[in-house]
C-alpha cells in the first residue's frame, strides 16, 4: 500500500502526534534506554508543549498515512545556511513496521529535499538500534561519526550521525 504525508498544522494534530509519540516511544525504547529515560525525552522533546515550540522554530512534522490512517510521524528541520535537511524523527507504530512504510517516506523526504535545493539529508540514531541503522544504510545513508550528547538530568543520546548526500 502507498502512504501519504499528511503536514501537522493545527493544536488538535499536535495533541495527537504527542499520544502517538508517547505510545511509540515507550513500545521501543526500552530495550535501549531506561523507563527514567524515556519519560524525560518524551517530555523534553516529545510532549505537545515540546514540540509546539519546535514548530515555532521551523520544525515541521508529518503524519504517515496509509488512506486515512495514522501509521507513524515523520519530524525535519531545513537548514537553509548549509543546504541541508535534518531528519529529526522517524516513527511508526509497532503494527506498521516491516511493510516498507519507512522506505516509502524516505523517497518523499529525499524528493522533497531535492525540489527544495538542498544537498544532504543527515540524522542522528541511536547506536544500539541495529536495525534502524540497517534501514537507514539501505537506503543510502552512511555513518559520519559518532556523537555522546548530553540531555540533562545526567542522561546523555550515544549516536551515530548518519548522511546521505545527493
Ligand atoms: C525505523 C523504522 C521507521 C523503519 O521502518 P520499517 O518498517 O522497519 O522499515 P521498512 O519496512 O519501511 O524498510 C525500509 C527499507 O529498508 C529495508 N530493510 C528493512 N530491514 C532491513 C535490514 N535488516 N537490512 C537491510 N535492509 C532492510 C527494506 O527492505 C526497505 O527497503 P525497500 O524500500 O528498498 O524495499 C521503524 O522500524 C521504527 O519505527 N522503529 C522504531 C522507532 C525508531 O527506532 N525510529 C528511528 C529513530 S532514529
Amino acid at each position: 500500500m502507498d502512504i501519504s504525508l499528511k503536514r501537522i498544522t493545527d493544536d488538535n494534530q499536535i495533541r495527537e502526534l504527542a499520544l502517538v509519540a508517547n505510545e511509540v516511544w515507550h513500545e521501543f525504547f526500552p530495550c535501549i534506554l531506561s523507563d527514567e529515560q524515556i519519560d524525560y525525552m518524551v517530555e523534553k522533546f516529545q510532549s505537545y508543549d515540546a514540540m509546539k515550540k519546535q514548530m515555532e522554530d521551523g520544525y515541521e512534522y508529518f503524519f504517515i498515512m496509509a488512506g486515512e490512517k495514522i501509521c507513524g510521524y515523520m519530524g525535519i528541520h531545513e537548514e537553509t545556511d548549509d543546504n541541508k535537511m535534518f531528519l529529526s524523527k522517524l516513527y511508526l507504530l509497532k503494527e506498521n513496521r516491516g511493510k516498507g512504510y519507512a522506505g516509502k517516506t524516505l523517497k518523499k523526504l529525499f524528493d522533497m529535499t531535492k525540489e527544495r535545493g538542498l544537498n544532504m539529508v543527515w540524522l542522528t540514531v541511536n547506536k544500539y538500534n541495529e536495525h534502524t541503522i540497517k534501514v537507514y544504510e539501505h537506503m543510502g545513508f552512511a555513518k559520519a561519526r559518532t556523537q555522546v550528547a548530553d540531555i540533562g538530568n545526567g542522561f546523555v543520546m550515544d549516536d551515530y550521525i548518519m548522511e546521505k548526500t545527493f
